[in-house]
């Protein structure tokens, strides 16, 4: 059997590519449990900085599978406890930036919006079409889309199951940046390594910063902000960083 997760790492980025072609990468549980696995590996591995999740140039992923659902009952569905995989992708601390060509629908969306950054190609689909099949999204597209685009345009997605194009997808704020088909994994590739020269620490307490927009009041988020960024002064990066400013040459950072 082929792997249902093909992973590689180049330099100081991990790559993990969803590869379940026959179906559009229609996010199976073992899909996702191995998917877990990856990006967990990644996140504990300190050589590591920042990931990529990617689909095809066909397809990032046409959404939960439908053949696991279909005959399921509410009890199936909360035995199998999902969210508890949702939230394990949620837990990655490092930034991950999505490579979204071709469709990226329902749990493919919801997939996307876990990310931190989304590169798109022009010929990417944004939609929750769960309401087509009876249901609605259950991987937090109600709320993540939401908080991305603004409630009329997520209610339209939702309710009438339309698709964003690329371009509207950026024009409404969900996309990080358009490029060419042929260039989209290149491009998030070209992201991933500009992170990669970051300070890792940093990387990923600024990560928790930006979300913490969602759960947090102004004051609170300042507060917090405010904390992470003294914590940062405790890092040997932070002397780096600055020492290498002063001292006109490029820093080294070691994630200490
Ligand atoms: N689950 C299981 N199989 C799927 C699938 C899915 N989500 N999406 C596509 N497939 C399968 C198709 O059944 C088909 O298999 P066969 O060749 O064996 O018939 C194969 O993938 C190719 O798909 P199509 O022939 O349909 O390809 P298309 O190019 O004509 O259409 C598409 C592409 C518009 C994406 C269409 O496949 C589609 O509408 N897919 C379902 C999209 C969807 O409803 N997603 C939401 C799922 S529910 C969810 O995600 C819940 C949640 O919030 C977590």
């Amino acid at each position: 059997m082929s792997e249902l997760i093909l992973s590689k790492t180049q330099g100081h980025i991990g790559i993990a590519t969803l590869n379940r072609p026959e179906v559009l990468n229609a996010l199976s549980a073992e899909l996702m449990d191995r998917l877990i696995e990856v990006l967990t590996g990644y996140d504990n591995d300190p050589s590591i900085y920042v990931l990529v999740l990617a689909g095809s140039e066909r397809v990032f992923a046409a959404g939960a599978d439908i053949g696991e659902m279909a005959e399921a009952s509410v009890v199936d569905m909360s035995e199998r406890n999902n969210l508890a995989r949702w939230l394990r992708i949620k837990a990655i601390r490092k930034p991950i930036i999505a490579a979204v060509s071709g469709y990226a629908l329902g749990g493919g969306c919801e997939l996307a919006m876990h990310c931190d950054m989304i590169v798109a190609s022009e010929s990417a689909k944004f939609g929750q079409p769960e309401i087509n099949i009876g249901v609605m999204p259950g991987a937090g597209g109600t709320q993540r889309l939401t908080r991305a685009i603004g409630k009329f345009r997520a209610m339209e997605m939702v309710l009438a199951g339309r698709f964003l194009s690329a371009k509207e997808a950026y024009d409404a704020g969900l996309v990080t940046r358009v490029v060419a088909k042929e260039q989209f994994l290149d491009e998030a590739l070209r992201l991933a390594e500009t992170l990669a020269t970051k300070p890792p620490l940093a990387l990923k307490a600024a990560k928790e910063a930006v979300l913490a927009v969602d759960n947090l009041s102004l004051n609170s988020g300042l507060e917090y902000e405010r904390r992470l960024f003294y914590s940062l002064f405790a890092t040997d990066d932070q002397k780096e960083g600055m020492r290498a400013f002063m001292e006109k040459r490029k820093p080294e950072y070691k994630g200490r």
